[in-house]
């Protein structure tokens, strides 16, 4: 099968061309990777990335690229919304018309994360996104199932949702608060962690392993569909501080910390508080490993980035 990945350079989208070149139904040409200049959001029409797909041929299309910079996305809403919302409506318009399977990934910030009786989103909840990034993800979504609806359109389209993704290169919440924590040690301070914000941290490699599971198994909407969301998530859940208490516990970084608010740091953009995904299954019916689990694989790369034994 001839997979294109939109987004090569990004985190996630490194991990899926290792686990596309690792997958066999990928050939031996592995797949190809696209990236800026070759695809640009800011100006993606439906017949602009249609040249390429003409060119290229591929039979899927999975699209990482995004801007992900939440809080520039709440300094210019309009851009965040062409670059990360109508963008992908174009890309899916132009998949349809050529029945080319397409996987769009997706967010846990299309959610408002407000409710309160700690049940995790189902794919069919209501979005209702608090914040320019996830409005724009918000709207990806919608246009992209349209396009897949339009009539005479053709192939399958598959939104994989997922959350605070971490892992190569590094220079993720892992590095950030082992380095934060490093500083507060240096200057007897304790260090200050978040306890409201709940999520899923999720491993980019464990996230590419499951959507390309997806793909090698025709499942990325269920025979007879023309979409599906799914929710791709290590598993278990974690607040902001749990995770910053595990990175600190395998690091084996001593300092005291202390339990704020997210309302402590005034952040242009706003995140979910309650902002965790229920995971939908996986072709195999093995789901993601949990997050812990996960993690604990991230540490020999996170103690060479930060340069400690
Ligand atoms: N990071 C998270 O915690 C998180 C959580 C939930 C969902 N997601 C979603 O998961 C996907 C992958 O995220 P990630 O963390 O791998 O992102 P990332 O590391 O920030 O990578 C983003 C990719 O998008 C490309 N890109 C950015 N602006 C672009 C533009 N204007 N035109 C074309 N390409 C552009 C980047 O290319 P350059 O490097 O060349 O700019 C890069 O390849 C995204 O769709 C994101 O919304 C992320």
């Amino acid at each position: 099968m001839r997979v294109a990945v939109i987004g090569v350079v990004g985190r996630l989208g490194r991990a899926l061309v290792q686990a596309l070149e690792d997958a066999p139904f990928t050939g031996p040409r592995g797949p190809i990777g696209w990236d800026q200049p070759e695809v640009e959001l800011d100006a993606l029409t439906a017949d602009s990335i249609g040249v390429l797909l003409d060119r290229e041929r591929p039979e899927a299309v999975i699209h990482t690229a995004a801007w992900t910079d939440v809080d520039g996305c709440a300094r210019d809403p309009e851009l965040a919304m062409r670059r990360n919302g109508t963008a992908v409506g174009e890309l899916a318009v132009a998949c349809a018309a050529r029945g080319i399977d397409l996987i769009v990934v997706s967010t846990n910030e299309v959610f408002d994360g407000r409710r309160a009786d700690g049940i995790a989103y189902l794919p069919e909840d209501p979005r209702n996104p608090i914040n320019p990034y996830g409005a724009a993800k918000a709207e990806a979504e919608r246009l992209a199932i349209a396009a897949y609806e339009a009539p005479g359109a053709r192939g399958r389209l598959g939104i994989a949702r997922t959350s605070w993704l971490y892992g190569p290169p590094g220079n993720d919440f892992p590095a950030k608060i082992a380095r934060a924590a490093l500083r507060a040690r240096d200057a007897g301070t304790p260090l200050q962690v978040v306890a409201d914000e709940i999520g899923v941290p999720t491993y980019t490699p464990d996230l590419a392993e499951a959507i390309v599971e997806l793909l090698g198994a025709d499942a990325v909407a269920p025979a007879g569909e023309r979409w599906a969301i799914h929710h791709l998530v290590n598993g278990g859940r974690a607040s902001r501080a749990d995770w910053a208490r595990e990175v600190l516990r395998v690091l084996g970084i001593d300092v005291p910390t202390v339990d704020v608010p997210a309302s402590t740091w005034q952040r242009v953009s706003t995140p979910p508080l309650w902002g965790v995904l229920a995971p939908t299954p996986l072709p195999s019916g093995e789901p993601m490993r949990d997050w812990r689990e996960a993690f604990a694989h991230a540490v020999p790369v996170l103690r060479r980035e930060l340069g400690i034994g």
